[in-house]
């Protein structure tokens, strides 16, 4: 891609995060997973530019960083963002945790109101789909690594797909598709498994937290 077509991309998502805010949707989430352009931009094992969108780690998040301030100058500061991301690719070369830490910590430091931790890329696709035989909460552990580095809310994924692990995930509830039910699993710091007496938060809740922690109500969890 050339700079000028990323410019031009970057703007694109401000037009589509104004679109999208007076449509009263409530929350933007960007999709940096899965070996997808973002994803393809934040990782050394494909970004091989030269150029300020390229090199080191601050060069491969010029990118979704750029399209994060186009979003929040069109929606407005508080208008919640959730940045969708790979804690791992499961391939050689591919990012590791210890990278998504690094990466997680930045995006909140940047304004990103909400993670939402996937697993996988197409060169491992049995990690991007976990089939029936992939652990349930398959992910659940990596989103726990992440979460205990950020403040910000963490939404983990990964085969929760039985009536006792309710599952996750905010906007594809509505617009994209009905696939996933939109409750959350209020897990403390430190556990990585929901377990009997944990509570359960509905999407709402999550954004009703998001902005309460944009209104500087640090102290607002889920
Ligand atoms: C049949 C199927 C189709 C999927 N299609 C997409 C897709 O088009 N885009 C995407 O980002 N993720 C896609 N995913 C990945 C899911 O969004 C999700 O990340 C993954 O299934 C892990 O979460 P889960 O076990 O909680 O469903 C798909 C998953 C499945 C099973």
């Amino acid at each position: 891609m050339s700079i000028d077509e990323i410019e031009r991309l970057v703007k694109a998502f401000g037009v589509a995060a104004k679109i999208i805010k007076t449509s009263e949707f409530d929350a933007i989430e960007i999709h940096g997973h899965e070996g997808y352009l973002i994803d393809e931009f934040m990782t050394a094992k494909w970004n091989k530019r030269t150029d300020r969108y390229g090199g080191n780690l601050d060069g491969r998040l010029r990118f979704p960083l750029e399209i994060v301030e186009s979003i929040r100058k069109a929606a407005g500061p508080d208008f919640p963002i959730i940045f969708r991301m790979g804690a791992r690719h499961y391939i050689e070369g591919g990012r590791e945790l210890d990278e998504s830490i690094v990466i997680a910590k930045r995006f909140e430091k940047e304004g990103v109101h909400c993670l939402h931790i996937d697993s996988g890329c197409y060169e491992a696709r049995q990690w991007v789909k976990p089939p029936i035989y992939m652990e349930r909460g398959c992910y659940v552990d990596v989103a726990a690594a992440i979460k205990k580095e950020v403040k910000i809310p963490v939404i983990a994924v990964g085969r929760l797909d039985t009536r006792s692990w309710p599952k996750r995930f905010l906007l594809k509830e509505r617009p994209i598709s009905s696939r996933w039910a939109g409750l959350f699993w209020r897990i403390p710091n430190g556990q990585t498994r929901p377990k009997r007496g944990d509570s359960m938060t509905s999407g709402h809740a999550l954004v009703a937290t998001m902005r309460a922690r944009l209104k500087g109500n640090t102290s607002a969890v889920l």
